[in-house]
């Protein structure tokens, strides 16, 4: 039936309302950041950066998708970094196996009700633009295209989430992205910026649907990201999305593309990518404590 598909707000709270628990339980303070780690992007959460506290299977939380991509691992890993508790999505729900989008969006509405301000979202992506972004080159997304009609707020709207319509102009939030690129200048790289156009996949693009999205003003391309970048405004979180440029885009060098190569370059940036990660967190939660005005731990 139709609104079988549509999720209910009873959902989310029992999502919500199992890690409050299991926060609490463990005597730590409610998550104001969180990250969703992307395709090979995972090793960050299980590196020594992060004081892991807790690590929960995504099939233990109420209603909570079951990641089916074999080398994503479905897990939330809690930790502290820096003083402040981060919630560490390690794998996450795409349209393409068979999730919908709201499903794929998930994680993000559970993080609006734990109370979460700011999320730092990564993906895999393939570079469009072979003028300005080579494989190995780490991306600030500043927007996104979306061609296909899904969204992940298509139906009843839940006003406890956000509004019916809603601003997408901010999402990509700026001073995140200058926080950012400051972090990556201070590592002694400079992180580019580009727009990412969102396929639904799994299948990867064709040459041709490569140049229409490279004349439209996309610079990356990927099959994530963007539902979840979508309920990020929605619930008025604030997100920077960092991109791993994996492989050029279809059509680019004319070579097979395989999910090995993305992966391949995925783990061969691995450490930059886990130091520029580990100060822009320590920024994040930096941010989030002056806001507030907590003592520093
Ligand atoms: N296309 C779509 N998704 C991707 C790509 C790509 O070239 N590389 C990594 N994820």
């Amino acid at each position: 039936m139709f609104m079988s598909t549509q999720p209910t707000i009873a959902m989310y709270e029992a999502s919500a309302a199992y890690l409050r628990e299991a926060l609490k339980n463990r005597g730590l303070p409610m998550p104001r950041t969180a990250v969703i780690l992307g395709s090979g992007l995972g090793t960050y959460a299980a590196s020594d950066a992060v004081q892991k506290e807790l690590v929960i299977p995504y099939k233990e939380i109420p209603h909570f998708p079951i990641t089916t991509v074999s080398y994503q691992k479905g897990e939330l890993t809690i930790g502290v970094v820096e003083g402040s508790t981060v919630l560490f999505f390690n794998g996450r729900f795409h349209y393409y196996e068979g999730w919908e989008m709201w499903q794929a969006a998930y994680p993000v509405a559970v993080c609006h009700l734990l109370g979460v301000e700011c999320m730092l979202i990564t993906n895999a992506a393939g570079g469009i633009n072979a003028n300005t972004l080579i494989p190995g080159d780490l991306v600030c997304v500043t927007d996104h295209i979306k061609l296909c009609a899904e969204s992940p707020v298509r139906g009843q709207n839940l006003d406890v989430l956000g509004t019916r319509f809603f601003d997408m102009q901010s999402v990509y939030d700026k001073s995140l992205i200058a926080m950012a690129k400051h972090c990556a200048e201070e590592l002694g790289f400079s992180l580019k910026e580009g727009v990412y156009a969102y396929m639904t996949g799994p299948q990867f693009e064709t040459p041709a649907e490569i140049k229409a999205l490279r004349m439209l003003g996309a610079d990356l391309v990927g099959m994530s990201t963007v539902p979840e970048v979508i309920e990020a405004a929605h619930c008025q979180i604030r997100v920077l999305c960092i991109s791993c440029v994996t492989n050029y885009a279809a059509g680019v060098t004319g070579n097979a593309m395989t999910e090995q190569e993305v992966l391949d370059t995925a783990a061969a940036i691995s450490d930059k990518f886990c130091a520029l990660l580990h100060r822009i967190i320590a920024n994040m939660t930096a941010s989030m404590q002056d806001r507030m005005n907590l003592p520093k731990k």
